[in-house]
């Protein structure tokens, strides 16, 4: 089984950003969890980072034309404010999880709405970064 976890926007500040809310692991750690998680469940993982909403677009449908089997994307900022996302993961057909390291439903209320969360079979959040591993399972019991 192959899947792409995508990050998006200042998650490559993990560590350094709002330690109060995201705590005080870096990204680096975050991508070392995932690996072994991966490993250990003999999951091909690719993991991406960026800054960019039209790279988060490329990225997605780099995972159609790579034949990814999941997509785990915490799209960041964006998940409350694209449709471009939304409009990609609809578009590529891959079962994908939404993930937030953070519990958005009790913070601000414009991080209330999420605009890809009607494409993904799955949302978590809340659960710092287990919260991917526990994404990954979902896109293993979904095959
Ligand atoms: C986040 C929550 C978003 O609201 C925020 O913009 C982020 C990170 C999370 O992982 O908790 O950048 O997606």
């Amino acid at each position: 089984m192959k899947i792409y976890v995508l990050n998006g926007p200042n998650l490559n500040l993990l560590g350094v950003r709002e330690p109060e809310v995201y705590g005080y692991a870096t990204y680096e750690e975050l991508c070392s969890k995932i690996r072994l998680y991966a490993s250990e469940k003999d999951i091909e993982v690719e993991i991406f980072q960026t800054n960019g909403e039209g790279a988060l677009v490329d990225l997605i449908h780099k995972a159609f034309y790579d034949k990814a089997d999941g997509i785990v994307i915490n799209p960041a900022a964006y998940t409350h404010t694209s449709v471009a996302l939304l409009d990609a993961v609809k578009s590529v057909n891959i079962p994908t999880v939404e993930v937030h390291i953070s519990d958005v439903s009790t913070r601000e209320p414009f991080r209330q709405f999420s605009y890809v969360r009607e494409a993904c079979v799955a949302t978590v959040m809340g659960k710092g970064f287990d919260g991917y591993l526990a994404a990954m399972d979902i896109l293993g019991s979904e095959k």
